[in-house]
């Protein structure tokens, strides 16, 4: 995963650089403060980052994406058999953004030779990210058999109902929420959203997966109940809390080389809860 974000983070950094100069590093720091105090806020119920800035995109991937993307992979190779027997997947982010958990999955299915064509679907709100999202994943999932990959961005807002109804969530393989729900789901999930979870369940192809991974506040648990309590029936291949912790390797090359531009380190624990289920 380094490779991949670290060719993002350079090609970002000339746009960036020709674009704002010397003003570049105040504006870094700034971003980061922004980032880190918006989530942390969200836990009291304040609103969560707004990524419409450039910079605070760039800062994002460095921090923030490297560590999602990982725990992402972390997520489907905690399941104790190979996921996908078929040689063509249709994947779904649902606030998959800048492609963090695009990159984790593909990461994962880079070790699986069958596997000839990937289809990734971004869902956002923010149509900001489709270029950090276009370039990270045209730059993962480098391995030597050949692979076919398309990767296409789309639009939705979870909280209207209207940008969601049409969707066919019965096509997906794989469907991945990373870091979503903490920026939509507040103590008490909207009814609205209650319903777009009923009909992505109730949707999902048999044999279909879905792979949900936050922080650990509310938001999980309350899926975990709409899961419970929907009448359909599931393998549940795991169903975690505890602590993640991007793996040294990576996070240290990953601080080192980037240190003098950001002053800061890639997010490294991680309290997470999540789960990934089979549909029956
Ligand atoms: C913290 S980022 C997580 C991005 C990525 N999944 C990851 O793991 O790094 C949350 C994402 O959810 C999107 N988002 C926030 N509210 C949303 C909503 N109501 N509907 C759809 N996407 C939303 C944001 O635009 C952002 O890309």
């Amino acid at each position: 995963m380094y490779d991949v974000i670290s060719r993002t983070l350079d090609s970002l950094h000339v746009l960036l650089n020709e674009k704002y100069g010397d003003s570049l590093t105040g504006l870094i720091s700034q971003a980061l403060e922004y980032l880190a105090g918006q989530y942390s806020g969200m836990y009291d119920g304040g609103a969560p980052p707004e990524y419409s800035h450039d910079v605070i995109r760039y800062c994002y991937v460095y921090k923030y994406a490297s560590c999602n993307a990982f725990s992402t992979h972390h997520l489907l190779a905690s399941a104790e058999r190979r996921l996908f027997e078929h040689r063509e997947i249709r994947i779904a982010c649902l606030g998959g953004g800048p492609g963090s958990d695009a990159i984790g999955a593909l990461d994962y299915l880079k070790a699986q030779e069958n596997i000839r064509k990937v289809e990734i679907d971004i869902w956002d709100l923010n149509e900001d990210w489709m270029a950090t999202a276009d370039t990270l994943i045209g730059n993962a999932l480098h391995r030597s058999a050949p692979i076919e990959k398309e990767f296409r961005y789309m639009l939705f807002d979870a909280r209207d109902p209207a940008t969601w109804g049409g969707i066919d969530f019965g096509c997906y393989d794989l469907i991945i929420s990373s870091y979503f729900l903490s920026e939509v789901g507040k103590r008490r999930l909207p009814q609205d959203i209650v319903r777009f979870w009923n009909k992505l369940l109730g949707e999902m192809k048999t044999g279909g997966l879905l792979g949900l991974i936050d922080n650990n506040n509310h938001s999980p648990e309350q899926i975990w109940s709409i899961v419970e309590s929907h009448p359909r029936q599931y393998n549940v291949f795991s169903k975690a809390t505890g602590i993640l912790v991007y793996p040294e390797d990576e996070w240290s090359k990953m601080k080192r080389r980037y240190q003098d531009r950001f002053a800061h380190s890639p997010r490294r624990r991680l309290k997470v809860a999540g789960f990934l289920i089979e549909a029956h």
